[in-house]
């Protein structure tokens, strides 16, 4: 707190009348000594624990530990349940609750007596729906990443999180894995507390988060079970009350250069294609302006540093014994912008200055790196106006300029019902088109896009094919996957009127997706098309359908866009 600016809880916890002892009062019931109110800063910790969130489930034990930290530091802590997201559980997709996930974070931080906010995270969408809510607010705002899972152990080898699961998957498929195995690595895969240990969304994610400055250094990549995960917690309980003390809020953090920060790392260690819609969700709420286009023109010409599951081969325990994201910053160093200030008060060129790499198998240098062609290619074309993105380094090369006959799906459960129908028209050349799984037409944006191939090339040997789709990938996945493709076929993209056997054009290096039908054909196909029914006609999912951003937009609401501060305009009488 300067001088000047005064607690904001003292509007509930300062005045000595009638509303003072009513919001004072009923808080005593859980035992507080009268100087817990006085003068101290209120710090909200935001957990989005969950048995229903596995990636999640330890945070409640970590809520205990920030709030060590607090009280040590002259602090005074609340923890609060936002609504949690569990990816593998929750039914149709998590991305359909996201936003709803924010609105829950923004509201409650505003409406209630805090100072500064500790958000508590782990599985993918848990990071950005507390961010973008938290951002809509401006505290002071920490975030303690919780943490990916122990590597998987499966017959002496090391199995990753989701990248396992499709590579079994496919095995099944080929005939080469049975149900014993399938069962047996199950229990092999999933070991500890902890979110998806490859380079999926959730690492990529923690790591956005440490690249955006909003926590502690080193932190992200520290396993969920490491004893110095625990450290961190209590050290960020204690800096969120200093971060209140020089009202360092997470606007003054969250700049532009800070967001390019970020891209430029989600090259270097290969992250998440999920990464494009968070952060221009993130960007948008704090008021910086980040386009689609600057995922390509800012991260694209980087190279791949962290040779990690899926495009490569270790772990987030491996990435984190070989000195974990401050050796990535430091490599970067020539790219990044270094002055760019962090929650602990430095910049992060400072925080990243004395890492070492201690495994350069794990993490590349900048001059030898592990891949040359990373980050997020941008396309743009007949066939996604407003863009659509593809992940190279988890792509095969040779399809990166490919003209192919289309094999559509009009949604999700017509591609499963004939996917693997041996009369099925495909070949490896052909281009795999799936609709209606986009933000509206699903509705939630799920990740699909990496449609399993059929079982029929599966079984010639075939391992890629194009797949193209309105829909998102996994991070944990692979393949040469066309992804978040806008507009959408459900609000009458070009998409929705591709037909089989229509030529499509891909053609990376030039970022172009084109349909090769002609325009007459088009726009008659055009003509005889009617809008697919809204898939609800109440409540929360109604509001989504009506309100959610096409990806290139982050999929936010409309009305979410910005942020409110935190006054509150009409007091609790
Ligand atoms: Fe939670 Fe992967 S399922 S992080």
């Amino acid at each position: 707190m300067s001088d000047k600016k005064e607690l904001r809880s003292r509007e509930w916890f300062g005045k000595n009348d009638k509303m003072g002892f009513v919001h004072r009062s009923w808080l005593r019931n859980q035992g507080h000594p009268d100087h817990m109110f006085r003068d101290k800063p209120v710090i909200g910790i935001c957990n989005t624990w969950s048995d229903l969130t596995p990636c999640n489930a330890h945070l409640r034990d970590f809520a205990e530990i920030v709030k060590r930290g607090i009280y040590e530091a002259g602090g005074f802590p609340f923890e609060f349940p936002v609504t949690s997201l569990g990816e593998t559980i929750m039914k149709p997709t998590t991305m359909l609750f996201r936003n709803l996930a924010s609105m829950d974070t923004e509201e409650t931080i505003r409406a209630n007596p805090l100072d500064g906010i500790v958000l508590l995270t782990g599985c993918d969408k848990t990071t950005p729906s507390t961010i973008m809510g938290a951002a809509s607010v401006d505290l002071p705002t920490i975030v303690v990443p919780g943490g990916p899972m122990l590597n998987g152990k499966f017959r002496g080898k090391d199995i990753g999180s989701g990248t396992a699961t499709w590579q079994l998957s496919e095995g099944i498929k080929a005939g080469e894995v049975s149900e014993e195995d399938l069962l047996e690595a199950e229990v092999c895969m999933s070991r500890s507390a902890g979110h998806c240990m490859t380079m999926g969304t959730a690492s990529s994610m923690a790591s956005m988060v440490e690249a955006l400055g909003l926590c502690l250094p080193g932190m992200s990549a520290i396993p969920a079970v490491d004893s110095r995960k625990k450290v961190n917690a209590h050290l960020s309980g204690n800096r969120i009350v200093e971060m209140v003390k020089e009202d360092l809020t997470i606007s003054k953090i969250l700049t532009r250069e800070a967001f390019e920060n970020a891209i430029m790392v989600n090259s270097a260690i290969g992250g998440s294609t999920n990464l494009v819609v968070h952060l221009i969700a993130i960007a948008n709420r704090i008021g910086v302006e980040l386009t689609l286009e600057d995922f390509d023109t800012i991260g694209s010409h980087l190279p791949m540093l962290a040779n990690l599951m899926p495009a490569g081969t270790f772990l987030m325990e491996d990435f984190f014994y070989a000195g974990g994201l401050p050796v990535v910053l430091k490599e970067l160093k020539e790219h990044l912008h270094n002055e760019a200030i962090t929650v602990n008060g430095k910049t992060i060129g400072e925080n990243s200055a004395n890492a070492k790499c201690y495994n350069d198998e794990v993490i590349a240098s900048f001059d030898s790196p592990f891949k040359k062609n990373a980050g997020i290619a941008v396309l743009k074309g007949n066939l996604c106006e407003n863009g659509a993105v593809i992940k190279p380094s988890a792509a095969s090369d040779k399809l990166m300029q490919h003209k192919g006959k289309a094999v559509v799906f009009e949604n999700i459960e017509d591609y499963h019902a004939r996917i693997d129908d041996p009369d099925l028209d495909i070949d490896e050349n052909s281009i795999m088109v799936l609709k209606s799984v986009g933000p509206v037409g699903y509705p939630g944006m799920p990740e699909v896009g990496n449609m399993e191939l059929p079982e029929k090339l599966i079984r010639k040997g075939i391992t890629d094919m194009i797949r193209i789709s309105d829909g998102r990938m996994s991070g944990t996945a692979y393949g040469t996957a066309v992804l978040h493709v806008a507009p959408e076929s459900a609000v009458g993209g070009l998409l929705a009127f591709v037909e089989n056997g229509d030529l499509i054009e891909l053609d990376v290096k030039n970022r172009k997706l084109t349909l090769l039908v002609d325009e007459e054909i088009i726009a008659e196909r055009r003509k005889n098309w009617t809008a697919p029914a809204p898939l609800a006609d109440r409540g929360y999912v109604k509001l989504y359908i009506e309100h959610v951003q096409q990806a290139d937009k982050g999929c936010d609401f409309d009305f979410l866009v910005g942020g409110s501060g935190s006054k509150v305009s009409r007091d609790l009488h």
